[in-house]
């Protein structure tokens, strides 16, 4: 009897081995364990055998039954995962395969310009040991206005065009805002360190205004700050120079003329040649031939001050890049609305693989 379970047993295996559907199984599970199966037949012969015999020939025959069943269930695994690996060969996706995808009329995506530049910029400073910080665009007074020594009644909060939030709650104290320049990261970034400490902070600043060539209502801007011992103009000046050599790979003409900015003293606009007309006059530079790119100036002690730092200890300066306006010199753009206006063509143009 024994005998005759063990060749069952490989006969129920021969009959599993080439079958790769799991219905196919089934049926051969019906042949074989089924009710009128080759296994049941030989309950059946049970029967009629003594109880001696039925003691040592029935655990026989359930151990046969077991074994058919778990080479049954891992044949049933085997083929399922054979399926699913066939599945994922056959929709396989290499992504690195572009020009397969633009060959078969697909585009993919790329960096905004300004992305590019800025990575560019970040990747300058870093090397000079600046930080890159971050800071939240919806501010309160404080930090876009009070703490930048523009106090509430000051004109210069006219300077720049707010857009406020209502709050209807009267428990909020502080007005909420969009923040409308990156220099609020100044103070965010004073009031977490210690100096001496460098950063930049690059970000979306918002104004209402009326858009034209060279203004947005949402544009970019990129902050810079450095505190220590003895932080001057020649520092200031020397950074502002590497930036604009590393950014334009080629001498560009500045200017730097006084300018007036309450968080600043002294303070400084430096403009650049424009590049769109080659300072002939354009509408990017309105017919000046210069565009304003790079406000800065010595960090004002008051300012230092509401960033808990002593200013007859530490001196420090500050600039405020215009990153959409150097996007736009270093590549020729001419107007600033392009980028924003999700025109696919416009961006296409700077997509580098
Ligand atoms: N926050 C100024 C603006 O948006 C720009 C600016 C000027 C930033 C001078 C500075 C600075 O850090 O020193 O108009």
């Amino acid at each position: 009897m024994k005998d005759q379970l063990d060749s069952l047993l490989s006969e129920f295996e021969s009959a599993l081995t080439p079958l790769t559907e799991q219905a196919d199984v089934l049926s051969a599970k019906a042949n074989f364990l089924g009710k009128k199966g080759k296994v049941s037949e030989i309950m059946k012969s049970i029967g009629g055998m003594s109880p001696e015999e039925k003691k040592t020939i029935g655990p026989l025959v359930n151990a046969t039954k077991d074994k058919m069943l778990s080479i049954l269930q891992d044949k049933l695994n085997f083929i399922e995962i054979e399926k699913i690996n066939q599945k994922l060969e056959k929709e396989k996706i290499d992504i690195t395969l572009l020009d397969d995808i633009k060959s078969e009329g697909g585009t993919h995506g790329g960096y905004h310009p300004r992305t590019i530049v800025q990575k560019e910029i970040e990747d300058v400073f870093l090397s000079m040991g600046f930080e890159v910080l971050d800071g939240p665009h919806v501010e309160d007074e404080f930090h876009n206005f009070e703490a930048l020594n523009i106090p509430a009644d000051h004109p210069a909060r006219d300077m720049q065009d707010t857009f406020w939030f209502h709050h209807p709650s009267s428990d909020v104290e502080k007005k909420q805002l969009l923040r409308t320049h990156t220099s609020t990261i100044q103070i965010r970034g004073m009031l977490e360190r210690k100096p001496p400490f460098r950063f930049i902070a690059p970000g979306t600043v918002f104004r209402c205004e009326r858009t034209d060539a060279s203004h947005e209502m949402v544009f970019n801007q990129l902050e810079g700050m450095m505190v220590g011992k003895d932080v001057s103009v020649a520092h200031l000046i020397y950074f502002m120079k590497t930036l604009l050599k590393e950014i334009f790979k080629k001498d560009v003409k500045v200017r730097l003329r006084p300018g007036f900015f309450p968080f600043v003293e002294p303070g400084f606009e430096l403009d650049i040649n424009c590049l769109i007309c080659n300072g002939k006059g354009c509408s990017v530079c309105k017919k000046t031939g210069w565009v304003e790119l790079l406000p800065c100036g010595m960090v004002h002690p008051n300012v230092l001050r509401a960033g808990n730092i002593d200013p007859d200890e530490w001196s420090g300066f500050a600039f405020g890049l215009g990153l959409d306006r150097l996007v736009m010199m270093r590549y020729g753009i001419d107007d600033i609305r392009y980028f924003n206006n999700g025109d696919l063509r416009f961006y296409e143009q700077f997509h580098s693989f």
